[in-house]
């Protein structure tokens, strides 16, 4: 986790462009060739929707990732992730997060839920952005904790600098209570600058924020209802349209912004975006009444470790997803000690120790 950048996405208020900002600005991120992950962190999953993700899908999110058990957690976040684009990923919401903080006893431990589920992933994201819910609760606390640059949409068609003094308040509880300090910065958005109302509102976020406000500026335009009525991010419904090109340029003030701390891959500053491009794999075992599940291959030296485990998604049915770069792969699942090749593929070729190893090729 140490070149992730995590964004929150906050303010209490409804209906000032968070869940648009979230998923295309994560869209734009991605599409500048950054490995991103959007975390729907709001109960009415909004940003889940927003992206086509429905029904079943949605049967394993975020509620399962804060309230699961300690041991397992480092492979279930990454089991819980839905590959819905190009470097471009989703922790789905669930209804059922709207009642967590009454599930937690210790409040103090509570409020770093997330941070800990977050520091614990072992995918190789640059960015991670959460969506909050309109409120200022348990889940945007624990979003705040998570964040190292926090987005505060501000809607410049209505008067909404309102509420804004309680987010920073709870920033600097943050602060006093964690020693953690966020950079937080306004994002104006649903911006139409040809009124005189818009303009005096932003010189009125000027005059709260000071220099902590994003240049980057996001225009209406009526492709963001149809592009989340459809399910899919600007760039893939109208990328022409204004606040497609808006949230690209924030992606690229963002990447700007935080550039010091990741490295570069060589691939990137060539332009050559498609050359890092990783794919999400789903691996699947059937062994009912196994204990412990492993997989071990090429991808990680052969080593049984906790990282190799898969867990159990439902009674006999064993996951793991990986994040594998071109190339080719030899692996092996070990069920309770046993060295098995994967049922699912018929690719097997023979290894040096006179067995067979299944062998994936990506291309
Ligand atoms: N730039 C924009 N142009 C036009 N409509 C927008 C824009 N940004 C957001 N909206 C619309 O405004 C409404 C609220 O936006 P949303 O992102 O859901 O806000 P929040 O998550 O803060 O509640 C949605 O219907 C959304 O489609
Ligand atoms: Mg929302």
């Amino acid at each position: 986790m140490t070149d992730t950048h995590v964004i929150a996405v906050s303010n209490q208020k409804g209906g000032c462009g968070k869940t648009t900002t979230a998923i295309n600005l994560a869209a734009s991120l991605a599409s500048l060739g950054k490995r991103t992950l959007l975390i729907d962190l709001d109960p009415q999953a909004h940003a889940t929707f927003g992206l086509g993700v429905r029904g079943e899908k949605t049967a394993l999110s975020i509620y399962n990732v804060l309230t699961g058990q300690p041991d397992r957690k480092k492979s279930f976040l990454e089991n819980v992730i839905l590959p819905v684009g190009e470097r471009f990923d989703l922790v789905p919401s669930h209804i059922l997060l709207s009642t967590i903080e009454q599930e937690f006893t210790n409040k103090e431990e509570s409020v770093s839920k997330l941070y800990e589920a977050l520091k614990s992933l072992s995918f190789p994201y640059q960015y991670l952005v959460i969506d909050c819910p309109p409120s200022l609760g348990f889940l945007t606390f624990n979003a705040l904790r998570a964040a190292e640059t926090v987005l505060v949409p501000l809607d410049l068609g209505s008067f909404s600098l309102m509420g804004v003094d309680k987010l920073l308040s709870m920033a600097e509880l943050l602060r006093v209570k964690l020693s953690h300090t966020p950079k937080i910065y306004a994002l104006a958005t649903l911006v139409d600058m040809r009124t005189r109302f818009s303009r005096r509102m932003m010189e009125e976020v000027r005059a709260a924020f000071g220099e902590h406000v994003m240049s980057t500026v996001v225009r209406q335009a009526v492709a963001v209802k149809e592009s989340q009525a459809l399910g899919v991010p600007l760039l893939k419904f109208d990328e022409k349209c204004r606040a497609a090109v808006d949230y690209l340029l924030l992606g690229q003030e963002i990447v700007n912004k935080t550039q010091s701390a990741p490295p570069q891959l060589p691939a990137e500053t060539n332009g050559r975006s498609e050359a890092i491009s990783n794919f999400l794999r789903e691996f699947m075992f059937r062994a009912q009444g196994a204990r412990e599940v492993h997989l071990v291959g090429d991808f990680n030296n052969w080593r049984l470790s906790s990282e190799s485990l898969l867990w159990q998604k439902e009674e006999g049915v064993w996951q793991k997803r990986l994040f594998l770069e071109k190339g080719r792969y030899r692996y092996k699942f070990v069920v309770d000690g046993h060295w098995l090749t994967d049922p699912q593929n018929d690719t097997l070729e023979p290894n040096p120790y006179g067995g067979v190893d299944s062998v994936l090729e990506i291309e």
